[in-house]
């Protein structure tokens, strides 16, 4: 009987060079002989990728906050049934670009609804399974590396206000606060194969 893998999420602000360090870290994962599924949020799987499209492209009040929430659950609970536990039953690790912490920050702590809230609403999508751990990555000045990536392209939810980012990172924290054991703040400053080394090490306990 082969054993589950472990689910594993990076998060964070704007900027903070997640894809890179996605990629990174399964490369290292790999190398020590582990199956790895890299993924991302919002999409990950084709009905998630359809959302993803309806929640970043559009005027700013497409949705309000209730219906943003809900079509950011309603593409994870594809993600997950899709992607994220046949792999994890196949004994594959997955690391996931974002995940529901983004939703906790963003729409709960950012958007207003309250974290608590976002929490129960996300449990119920992923049927209880959050991550076995979730990497934030913290740099201060992320929101302007994301504007100079983004060149004025950036989407809907990246284009909302510095002090909208700034709950975002706030609530980041308190969810750090709130789940030490899941939940890991992992300085984002410095070349990418130390931030890289940084999460190996956040990861180490749950390595077979
Ligand atoms: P993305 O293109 O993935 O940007 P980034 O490189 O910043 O990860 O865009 C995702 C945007 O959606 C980003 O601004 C964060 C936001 N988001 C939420 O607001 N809630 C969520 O649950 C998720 C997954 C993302």
């Amino acid at each position: 009987m082969t054993a589950n893998g472990k689910f594993i999420s990076l998060e964070g602000g704007e900027g903070a060079g997640k894809s890179t360090l996605v990629s990174r870290l399964a490369h290292k994962l790999k190398g020590l002989g582990l199956g790895v599924v890299t993924s991302r949020e919002p999409g990950g799987s084709a009905g998630a990728e359809a959302i993803r499209d309806l929640l970043l492209s559009g005027a700013e009040d497409r949705w309000d906050a209730r219906s943003e929430v809900l079509l950011f659950a309603a593409a994870r609970a594809d993600h997950v049934d899709k992607i994220i536990r046949p792999a994890l039953e196949a004994g594959h690790w997955v690391l996931s670009d974002r995940f529901a912490d983004s939703s906790l920050a963003y729409q709960g702590g950012a958007g207003g609804l309250g974290i608590e809230a976002v929490r129960s609403i996300n449990a119920f999508a992923v049927d209880g399974r959050f991550p076995d751990r979730t990497l934030v990555l913290m740099l201060d000045e992320g929101s302007e590396r994301a504007k100079v990536r983004d060149a004025g392209d950036t989407d809907r939810i990246g284009a909302r206000s510095s002090d909208y980012h700034h709950k975002v990172e706030l609530a980041f924290r308190l969810i750090a606060a709130e789940e030490p054991e899941r939940v890991r703040l992992i300085d984002a400053s410095g070349a990418p194969a130390e931030v890289t080394q940084r999460l190996l090490d956040a990861i180490t306990d749950l390595l077979p």
